[in-house]
């Protein structure tokens, strides 16, 4: 991020100066730090939800939420999914450039794992089949990291990760089992044997590799290409809340695994990563075009949340979205069927964009609004969507990690509390003098 959106612009509603009790606070070179304002006796600041609160420092990914821009090393988001493969966008976000074919083959050769871990199969097939797909991939993160006590800083020292190779071998299993986990999670919980070991033998790119675990079968080349192309516009996001979550762990020193097992945990909500299949959900309910008003009169009266809509960061179109929206009408096309529900959201979303409670509030649809509909169109079934989600963010976690870990800044991730509790100290009675205070609602 540049400096200069990290320092107070010059105008008149927040001066370059700062005064406290007429004297002027030094503003040391770099971003405005907090505790820079701290030591010059101004309080500390409360910010819910980190809206207004840079945590980190990262050359990864570039937004600009007023204007919907969106880039990766400095490639705009629309050129990279036009022009390069997942593949390819997982190591501009991991090294900062994109890969020569040279470096592109090996890449792909280190993310070629040929089997998974025993135990983390074993994990897979222990879930009931009718689990969700999302703490199951939490428990397969975990599994895996547990199968590699030598990458581990608990068992090995906190020095582990200050090696290349530690931190190569690290990300390259995760990345390189990723798509074997979640494919083998799909057959598992559909009923399918999953297949963890990788059978084919032509080269494959990381999404082919993955629709072949998953189906069992070479892909259809024009769906490959979708869903890689799905894949990109999820690889990285900066602070969103699993990345942040995956920071705020490795902070503590754990290892690579466990933070993006967390990941996982917070992707899963229904208003980050789990909104695709919230979107599903929502367009099942409404069924049919002629309802589509009524849904969003309850959606004004805040009995119901517009799924698929909204964003911390874009007060604009989510320029993800517009691409998305462009393939989803691509895949449409190419499985030939006519499903009613992409007529209710195209509804919903005429309808939205014309209404003054969204408009005001500068509501657009991310996203989530239209990835669904395609996974649908592929034959998905809604509760695996946060799992897709999750195949193409992993790229961003582990960048982020490599990031971090050089980071100078590094510090354990502790925030501070604003106590509205009492002080005290109150006195401690026993049990039995208890009998006239008021109890909880159990
Ligand atoms: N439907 C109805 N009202 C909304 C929505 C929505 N989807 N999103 C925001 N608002 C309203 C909200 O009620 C508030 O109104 P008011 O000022 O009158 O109280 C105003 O817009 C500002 O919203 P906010 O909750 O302060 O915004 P936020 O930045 O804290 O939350 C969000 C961002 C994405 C969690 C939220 O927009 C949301 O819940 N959207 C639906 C879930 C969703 O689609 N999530 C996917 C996000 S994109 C993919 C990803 O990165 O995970």
């Amino acid at each position: 991020m540049p400096d200069s959106l990290m320092r107070p612009p010059a105008s008149p509603q927040f001066p370059h100066k700062i005064t406290v009790d007429n004297s002027p606070v030094h503003i040391p070179p770099g971003p405005l730090r907090s505790s820079t304002l701290v030591k010059a006796g101004l309080p500390k600041l409360y910010d819910p939800g980190y809206a207004t609160t840079a945590a980190y420092t990262s050359s990864i990914t570039y937004i600009d939420g007023l204007r919907g821009v969106l880039r990766h090393r400095g490639y705009p988001i629309a050129d990279l999914v036009k022009t390069v493969s997942y593949d390819q966008v997982s190591y501009l976000l991991l090294f900062g450039e994109l890969p020569t074919q040279r470096a592109l083959f090996k890449w792909n050769k280190r993310l070629s794992i040929p089997d998974l871990p025993q135990s983390v199969a074993r994990v897979i097939t222990a879930f009931d089949t009718d689990s969700h797909p999302m703490p199951v991939l939490m428990a397969a993160l975990s599994a895996l990291g547990a199968a590699q006590p030598h990458l581990n800083p608990s068992i090995v020292g906190t020095s582990v990760y200050a090696k290349n190779d530690a931190r190569m071998e690290a990300i390259t299993l995760a990345l390189g089992l990723f798509p074997t986990i979640i494919a083998g999670i799909h057959r598992h919980l559909t009923g399918e044997s999953p297949a963890f070991v990788a059978t084919h033998s032509a080269p494959l790119s990381y999404t082919e590799k993955f629709l072949f675990l998953m189906n069992a079968r070479p892909a259809n080349t024009k769906l490959a290409n979708a869903l890689d192309k799905i894949l990109t516009l999820h690889a990285d996001h900066e602070q969103n809340c699993s990345t942040a979550t995956v920071r705020q762990l490795s902070s503590s020193g754990v290892d690579l695994f466990s933070s993006l097992s967390g990941g996982v945990a917070a992707l899963y909500g229904p208003l980050h990563g789990g909104a695709c299949e919230g979107v599903l959900k929502m367009l099942n309910r409404i069924k049919t075009v002629d309802r589509v008003s009524s849904f969003l009169q309850g959606v004004k009266r805040r009995e119901e949340k517009l799924m698929g809509f909204g964003h911390r960061v874009y007060k604009n179109y989510d320029p993800r979205a517009q691409i998305v929206r462009r393939i989803a009408y691509e895949v449409f096309a190419l499985v030939g069927k006519k499903d009613p529900l992409i007529d209710v959201a195209t509804r919903l979303e005429q309808e939205a964009l014309a209404d003054d409670y969204f408009v005001q509030r500068k509501l657009y649809p991310n996203i989530d609004f239209y990835s669904g509909l395609i996974y649908r169109a592929m034959g998905i079934e809604p509760q695996f969507y946060p799992m897709l989600f999750a195949l193409g963010r992993a790229s961003g976690w582990v960048a982020h990690w490599y990031e971090f870990l050089d980071d100078p800044d590094r510090r354990i991730a502790r925030p501070h509390q604003r106590y509205v509790g009492e002080i005290g100290p109150r006195k401690v009675t026993r049990i039995e003098e208890r009998d006239d205070m008021p109890t909880a609602k159990l």
